[in-house]
């Protein structure tokens, strides 16, 4: 059939059919079988290029035309397509020189006899639809941006609060460091008191040796029972010595220790000027010790603080000789806990000042020389440390500290 048989019979029809296409929202359109005219074109093509649909019969070059040059192969390409029906979209631009974004669909037409007639299409406004695609891929990509400067920000926001929590730590290590030093002077006092003892006795020793010499009694066995005497003596100032090093040598590393052996070194390194001030400490402890994970010396370092409070209570209360001065020392364990009290019976704490005494630089030891910092850096290490909790209360005749932790004694058997 060829193109004017079937406009003829196209219009001879003017069958309802092409009153419905003459209506359509979309642009349709019939080209001719050898794909060089169009047989027919619907008004609408006006809406969305702007030119009329006898333009378009009139040179049917002008759909080409219209394209956007970027997308003129790839729709040339889609055109020979010979699957049906095919859709595709692409950019064109209306006479008034708009762009604007089509969707393309044909399928070939046949008779009832099987000849070929041609191809219909159908061409539809897409602009609205691709600009707000369009949005939303930006929008997408902002937010991904944004997501990516989100994480960004987090990431230095953790790195920096990471530092910051290092930075703390340091300086709370040094600050630990730093009172151990402030009490060395205290502990300068209990080394001269550990060994102003086996000095004299020593002393003692060697005056014996020498008036025996005088009186030539100097035999083999009074010589043996000197030396090992005195060997036994300077034994025990050099362990005294290296107990106070072990005390202010940093701890490396955190270990498992007995809470009870940790107190009874601190006490011992002690105890001769406690002695002295005839102060007594009595200790209760559970036989089978009782573990915790963390630095052994500052834990010490919190016993000695608690004991020097409560023997400078004791001194200041009665500083009289004879007074009898008792520091009770207790661990026990309670389901998972273990509490450690210390109980003196120095007075107790001034009401006024008892949820102050944790305080950094608190101290009413001023004419005493007292820092403040004993208390606090206390708190901190059962804290900061061991996760623990530590407080002050008034008991019968004195102050009570007790420290709470977390008993360990599962993870040391495995
Ligand atoms: N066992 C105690 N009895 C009475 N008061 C105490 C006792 N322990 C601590 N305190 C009070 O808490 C204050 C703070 O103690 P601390 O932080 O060790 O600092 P410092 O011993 O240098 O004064 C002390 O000055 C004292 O007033
Ligand atoms: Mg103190």
């Amino acid at each position: 059939m060829d193109l004017k048989k079937i406009r003829e019979e196209l219009k001879k029809s003017s069958s309802p059919y092409k009153i419905i296409a003459d209506f359509t929202y979309d642009w349709e359109y019939w080209i001719s079988p050898d794909h060089s005219e169009f047989v027919y074109v619907s008004p609408s093509c006006k809406r969305i290029t702007g030119y009329s649909a006898e333009e378009f019969i009139q040179n049917a070059g002008l759909f080409f035309e219209i394209i956007d040059p970027s997308y003129l192969d790839f729709v040339r390409k889609e055109l020979n397509t010979p699957d049906c029906p095919w859709i595709f979209d692409y950019k064109i631009r209306t006479k008034d020189c708009l762009e604007k974004w089509v969707s393309h669909t044909f399928q070939n037409i046949y008779d009832a006899n099987g000849n070929y007639l041609g191809r219909r299409g159908s061409i539809r406004d897409i602009t609205e639809r691709k600009n707000i695609e369009l949005k939303l891929r930006q929008s997408e990509e902002n937010l991904k941006d944004k997501t990516g400067e989100l994480e960004e920000l987090n990431r230095d926001l953790e790195n920096s609060i990471q530092s910051e929590i290092n930075r703390r730590r340091a300086k709370e290590r040094m600050l630990i460091q730093q009172s151990k030093l402030a009490s060395l002077g205290e502990m300068m006092g209990a080394i001269a008191h550990q060994w102003r003892q086996p000095l004299s006795t020593l002393s003692i020793l060697v005056q014996g040796v020498a008036h025996r010499r005088r009186l030539n009694k100097l035999d083999d066995e009074y010589l043996n029972s000197f030396e090992s005497e005195s060997v036994r003596l300077m034994e025990f100032m050099s362990s005294t010595i290296d107990n106070f090093q072990n005390f202010f040598r940093k701890n490396k590393e955190k270990e498992f220790f007995d809470v009870c052996k940790a107190i009874e070194n601190t006490i011992s390194i002690l105890s001769a000027q406690l002695e002295s001030s005839f102060i007594k400490v009595r200790t209760e402890f559970p036989e089978k010790g009782c573990f915790v994970f963390g630095y052994r010396n500052e834990f010490m370092h919190v016993v000695m603080n608690i004991i020097s409070n409560a023997r400078n209570a004791i001194l200041e209360k009665k500083p009289e000789e004879g007074f009898p001065g008792v520091i009770d020392v207790t661990v026990s364990v309670k389901e998972d806990f273990m509490l450690i009290n210390f109980q003196d019976n120095g007075g107790g704490i001034d009401k006024n000042i008892l949820d102050r005494i944790f305080e950094p630089f608190f101290t009413t030891g001023f004419y005493k020389k007292g820092t403040g910092i004993g208390l606090y850096m206390s708190k901190m290490i059962i804290e900061k440390d061991f996760s623990g909790t530590i407080d002050a209360v008034n008991n019968g005749n004195g102050a009570l500290f007790r420290i709470k932790l977390k008993e360990m004694r599962n993870e040391l058997k495995t």
